[in-house]
């Protein structure tokens, strides 16, 4: 069996070295660089010229931002072949000086990875990293945890309650603050001397929710210290938390944070001892974290408790694992069929859920290396993960993140119809805007999905979505012209001049994007047959006549609640769906700008104009879908074998 899924951007072979150093004076301005974790890549870069000389300029640039009082950068450079993200932050109480000291210092530390493709050094005082593809907006990662300083000689339930009300007032005020930072102390009553000091800290790039539900685990980790530790820490990708019972900031950079925690639930006290108990609970802790550390490096399965596991790239799944974990592809574990190939549902031996999508891509596999390579660095909450891979003979198996929501289609049209509502809609189309800009114009390559429509949009748990098969056209092989691009669309929701004309880019997707938004809020399909005689309309054009005449909200789901949306609301994301199905594709905006329409709480400055759209071809495009989609059982069939018309 050739397995070469093996030059990915490795799993588990992740060194990471934990250190817990600790301050022996409680000195208030230091460089603070106790090395808290430092973990590199196994994983080197192929062109090292490149890489340092990309490295080496980026480090430059955060370095000169740091010392020019700024507290949080993030710098790349992707103009050769090998791309560098790098996103640097001190904690907010550190002066200048001090920031730049421990800048110098991770950065030394960091350079120990030698050319290693990501690293990432953690301090006291602040943090490095980089990576090949941008990590900016990576949350919180699984098995991160607390860090435990060392006891005190006896417990202190006092210190424990007031270090435990200051974390949570921190976890839920720091992601409302802007900076997304927040210092604050407690006096520990009952004593007469003591006050607990404690920090909490995202990257600027997480949006507010990303803080909290960052923070929300830091937290819990950080509890198990609590019990009788004197010094924590918890330490994630996208955040950072510490308290101690001696001052590593002085108390004049306390920000006040009670004004932030007013509004907004209160956290159930009752619930919050937990965690170790008994003298050696910390002992305890740091034993099963190391003997798991050690447990986990021998077996090489995915997963590592430092957090470095974001470093991971996708692993090589066995055939045998994936035949017994779908039931032999078994017909009742089939999740959908698509334009590429079936996907499957299968348990893993560790319990997790996957999907497994069988492509057929014959024999000629150089080619499909360096495209699921492309498509295996591909990290963004909104985009679906490809976990792993594995070949055999003609066919290829993508194993990806498993989405228990099933796809929009369903929730659209299918059983779930109408149980959306407005907010979830909403949060859809703007989390789908956000995944379609990053593959455009934020990922290192520009992929086009070509294939946007609902039953490529996947819901997680919380509803939010997760674009499917982006990057797959790309496996497809090309024409043998090279002239005209493959089409890979799907009639109605292609763009009419890559329908019709093959011509490919980004603006395809926007075009997609625009109509699977008009789905989303008329609860209408875009390529329902409309029946002429009666005055029916195809959806498009029915959605331009409304708009015309004022009249936009008539095309609302009916299922939807009006008093659950505003009346603006809706005539705002109407418009921009129907600037997104301009022609020419000059006209229409790229994901970007959608994304930054959609954030904006202003109006939309240029209204779509009717003229720019061309109904007629469409007309057409919809006729050959409609006698297409007719002809097939599958109704989402796509429209890849009748390249040849
Ligand atoms: C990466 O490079 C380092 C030092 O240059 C070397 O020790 C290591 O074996 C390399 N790793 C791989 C996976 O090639
Ligand atoms: C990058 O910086 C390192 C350390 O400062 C230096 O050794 C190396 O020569 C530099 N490389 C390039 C290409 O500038
Ligand atoms: C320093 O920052 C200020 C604003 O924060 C900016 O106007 C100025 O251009 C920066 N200077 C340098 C040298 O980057
Ligand atoms: C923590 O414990 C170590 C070893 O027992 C000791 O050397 C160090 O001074 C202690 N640190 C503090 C802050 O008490
Ligand atoms: C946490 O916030 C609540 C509500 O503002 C306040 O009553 C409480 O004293 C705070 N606790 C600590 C330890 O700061
Ligand atoms: C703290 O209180 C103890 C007795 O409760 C007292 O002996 C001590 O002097 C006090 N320390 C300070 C700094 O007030
Ligand atoms: C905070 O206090 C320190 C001395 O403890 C002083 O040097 C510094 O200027 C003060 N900072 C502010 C912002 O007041």
């Amino acid at each position: 069996m050739t397995r070469w899924c093996g030059w990915f951007y490795r799993p588990m072979v992740v060194v990471a070295i934990v250190l817990l150093v600790f301050l022996t004076n409680p000195a208030t301005s230091q460089p603070q660089t106790n090395l808290l974790i430092q973990a590199c890549s196994q994983a080197n870069v192929t062109n090292t010229r490149d890489f340092y000389s990309n490295l080496n300029q980026t480090f430059g640039t955060i370095r000169s931002q740091l010392s020019n009082n700024t507290y949080f950068v993030t710098s790349e450079l992707t103009r050769n072949s090998q791309p560098v993200y790098v996103m640097a932050q001190c904690r907010n109480y550190m002066s200048t000086r001090d920031c730049l000291g421990c800048f110098d210092f991770a950065a030394s530390s960091i350079r120990a990875c030698a050319a290693a493709n990501g690293a990432r050094a953690v301090l006291d005082g602040c943090f490095l990293r980089y990576e090949s593809n941008s990590f900016y907006t990576d949350g919180t990662a699984p098995g991160n945890q607390g860090l435990c300083g060392n006891r005190t000689s006896s417990r202190q339930s006092v210190f424990e309650t007031a270090v435990d009300g200051l974390l949570s007032n921190l976890s839920i005020a720091t992601p409302k603050i802007n900076g997304l930072y927040a210092a604050a102390t407690t006096p520990v009553a009952g004593t007469n001397t003591s006050t607990a000091y404690a920090i909490a800290q995202c990257a600027e790039t997480l949006p507010s929710d990303g803080c909290r539900n960052c923070l929300q685990v830091a937290y819990n980790n950080i509890r198990s210290c609590a019990t009788d530790v004197i010094d924590g820490r918890a330490v994630d990708s996208g955040c950072f938390m510490r308290y101690s019972g001696t001052p590593f900031f002085s108390s004049n950079q306390t920000i006040d944070i009670a004004p932030f925690l007013r509004d907004g639930s209160s956290r159930n006290k009752g619930a919050i001892i937990g965690g170790v108990v008994g003298g050696v609970g910390g002992l305890i802790i740091l034993l099963i974290v190391v003997l798991l550390w050690y447990r986990r490096s021998k077996r090489t399965a995915p997963g590592s408790l430092y957090g470095a596991t974001e470093l991971q790239g996708p692993k090589d799944y066995s055939y045998n694992d994936l035949k017994k974990a779908t039931k032999d592809f078994r017909e009742e574990n089939k999740l959908g069929e698509g334009g590429f190939g079936d996907v499957y549902k299968g348990v893993v031996k560790d319990g997790n859920i996957i999907a497994v999508k069988r492509l057929t891509i014959g024999s000629n596999k150089d080619n499909f290396e360096s495209e699921v390579r492309v498509i295996s660095n591909v990290h963004h909450r909104n985009l679906i993960r490809l976990l792993g891979c594995c070949s055999k003979g003609p066919e290829l198996l993508l194993v990806l993140e498993y989405m228990a929501n099933g796809s929009l289609e369903n929730y659209l049209y299918g059983d779930k119809r109408g149980s959306l509502n407005w907010k979830q809609r909403y949060d859809i189309i703007f989390g789908t805007a956000r995944g379609l800009a990053y593959l455009h114009e934020q990922y290192h390559v520009t992929i086009i999905h070509r294939d946007i429509k609902p039953s490529n949009i996947l819901l997680d748990n919380d509803f939010q979505p997760k674009i499917a098969d982006f990057g797959l056209a790309r496996l497809l092989p090309e024409d043998q012209t090279h002239i005209s691009t493959k089409f890979a669309g799907t009639l109605g929701y292609a763009a009419p001049e890559y329908a019709m004309n093959r011509q490919l880019s980004e603006k395809v997707d926007t075009y997609s994007f625009g109509i699977v938004v008009l789905e989303i809020v008329s609860g209408k399909r875009c390529n329902d047959v409309p029946n002429e005689s009666a005055g029916d309309q195809i959806l498009l054009e029915h959605a331009w006549n409304l708009y015309e005449t004022r009249m936009h909200l008539k095309l609302v789901d009916e299922t939807l609640d009006p008093t659950k949306y505003k009346e603006e609301d809706i005539k705002k994301v109407i418009e921009i769906a129907l600037m997104c199905t301009q022609s020419p594709v000059s006209a229409r905006p790229t994901m970007s700008e959608v994304v930054m329409l959609l954030s904006d709480r202003s109006r939309v400055q240029n209204p779509p104009s009717r003229q720019n759209v061309n109904l007629a071809d469409i007309r057409i495009d919809m006729n050959n879908s409609i006698s297409t989609t007719k002809s097939m059982s599958n109704a989402d069939a796509t429209m890849t074998e009748l390249t040849g018309r």
